[in-house]
């Protein structure tokens, strides 16, 4: 029989290695996500800021802290009604806060993402694939940026990549590896000439350092995989504890 996880009132069910699967609502489950890519932003303001200060305006780390800052201040209205819902909020709470170039990136990725699923509320990994490719789609769209142009895509891209393809093998690492994925794409951005953003406008000399978006999307893939852990790790030990009791 496959293990099973309590949340709450709701029950999450494990399917093969590693890929949990809500059978009520995936709503808790994007919920800590949110929050967990809320907090890194807000917390690397300045660290994005100093990558951005390179060849960039230095106004990254600002604009992304000053957008999910509103999504944590208004975190507990947000319409709950279902995960897509949710993160379609996000998307408005961010584009309402934030201008510029990653205002509208940003907010049309967690629009784009929240109307890929619907009004469904339990989410597969394949829904959760889809909602990552809605997103880059929506972000392409936005700012017509392709792979290889040097932006948060360069980073995105491989990490969806690898972790649809660890969830297709039912692989239990498939988030962490995608993270690590995530790292690896950021760093080699630094061998990229920027063709997208302030950054384009110092030609050249953009080679040499990592792209700060992309570089922003390891640091919260990690943290992202990180958060996910304790949550299963914390849900396991309250199943046991439950057991043990009954
Ligand atoms: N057209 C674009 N499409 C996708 N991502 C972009 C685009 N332009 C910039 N970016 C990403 O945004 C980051 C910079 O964000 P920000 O500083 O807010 O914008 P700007 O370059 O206009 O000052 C870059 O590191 C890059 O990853
Ligand atoms: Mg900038």
């Amino acid at each position: 029989m496959l293990p099973r996880f309590r949340l709450g009132s709701r029950t999450l069910r494990r399917e093969g290695r590693g890929s949990l699967s809500m059978e009520h609502s995936s709503l808790p489950a994007v919920e800590l996500v949110v929050r967990t890519i809320a907090e890194t932003a807000v917390a690397n303001e300045t660290y994005f800021c100093q990558l951005d200060s390179v060849v960039g305006d230095g106004d990254f780390g600002y604009s992304l802290a000053r957008g999910f800052e509103k999504v944590l201040e208004c975190f507990d209205g947000l319409d709950r009604s279902s995960p897509g819902a949710f993160l379609k909020k996000v998307g408005l709470a961010i584009t309402s806060r934030v201008g510029g170039t990653s205002g509208p990136i940003w907010g049309t990725a967690f629009l784009r993402a929240g109307s890929a699923v619907g009004a469904k509320a339990a989410l597969s990994g394949a829904d959760v694939v889809a909602m990552l490719r809605a997103a880059v789609e929506g972000i392409q769209t936005r700012g017509g940026a392709s792979l290889g142009d040097k932006t948060l895509l360069d980073a995105l891209v491989p990490a969806i990549d690898r972790l649809e393809a660890d969830l297709a093998a039912g692989g239990a690492e498939a988030l962490a590896n995608a993270a690590q994925v995530a790292e690896r794409a950021a760093a080699e951005t630094s061998g990229m000439l920027a063709k997208r953003g302030r950054a384009s406008y110092t030609g050249e000399r953009s080679i040499g350092s990592p792209d700060p978006g992309a570089v922003a999307i390891g640091v919260i893939a990690s943290r992202v995989s990180a958060a996910w852990c304790e949550y299963c790790s914390a849900k396991g030990a309250m199943d046991r504890h439950e057991k043990i009791r009954q």
